[in-house]
């Protein structure tokens, strides 16, 4: 079992805490606000899990996810995550984390962005397509007929292999998408983003299984 650093705790990052716990991993989570806002979420958790700051979480991560807004990207602790793999959940909406006229070009996506940050570190892009409450409901056994697949792109193999690992223990197959770049085929207003969504229910719990067939198929429908 491994110990998870959290960049960000928050809807997604608490969901994940959530996972790797139940899984066996240890977690040590982080946000802005400092470790005593977190108290309670690790108390939650229970003895796995401890409240730290974005710096420790980054130290004590044998993997580490970031899942923040775009605009806390910046503020990710760069030497502590020195030849780690991070798992970057971020996603870009103009409305809510203001312009990136980079991003609005289409000149690089929000993973590349991340990685141009931890240029020694190895950044793979994964749960940015999958709501909380479905990801919090969709885990299954590996081999399960309606276990769902997470699309994951990054630069690295051996980074994005050890991403698949960790996925696996926390409920989910993976579909690799190929390189940090091609993360955009599955960003906010793609088919792909919307895997896991019940046609009727949309954002209700508990979603809709996607396997990587269909995933590598909304995939290509873009
Ligand atoms: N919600 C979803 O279903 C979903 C699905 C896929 C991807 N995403 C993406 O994943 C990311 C996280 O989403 P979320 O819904 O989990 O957001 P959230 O609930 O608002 O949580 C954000 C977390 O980031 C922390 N944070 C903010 N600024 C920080 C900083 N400078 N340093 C350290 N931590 C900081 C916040 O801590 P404080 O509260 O202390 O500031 C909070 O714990 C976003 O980019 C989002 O677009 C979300």
């Amino acid at each position: 079992m491994s110990t998870i650093g959290f960049i960000g705790s928050g809807k997604i990052g608490g969901t994940l805490a959530r996972l790797a716990v139940d899984a066996g991993h240890d977690v040590v989570l982080s946000n802005s606000r400092g470790p005593d806002t977190l108290r309670g979420l690790a108390a939650q958790l229970g003895p796995q899990a401890r409240a730290a700051t974005p710096g420790e979480a980054a130290r004590a991560g044998d993997v580490v996810v970031v899942t923040t807004p775009l605009k806390a990207y910046r503020d990710v602790p760069v030497a502590p995550l020195h030849g780690t793999v991070v798992i970057d959940t971020i996603n870009y909406y103009p409305q809510r984390d203001g312009h990136f006229p980079e991003l609005d070009a289409g000149r690089t996506t929000t993973g590349e962005l991340l990685q141009a940050h931890l240029p020694e570190s190895f950044v793979v892009k994964a749960f940015s397509n999958i709501f909380f409450k479905h990801l919090a409901t969709l885990g299954r056994p590996a081999g399960a007929a309606d276990r769902s697949a997470i699309a994951i792109a990054g630069d690295d193999p051996t980074a994005k292999a050890t991403a698949a690992a960790l996925i696996d223990t926390l409920g989910y197959d993976v579909h690799d998408a190929g390189a940090l770049a091609d993360s955009r085929r599955f960003g906010p207003g793609t088919p792909a983003h919307h895997a896991y969504l019940d046609p009727d229910g949309m954002f209700a719990a508990p979603g809709r299984p996607a396997d990587a067939a269909r995933i590598a198929a909304l995939l290509d429908s873009n």
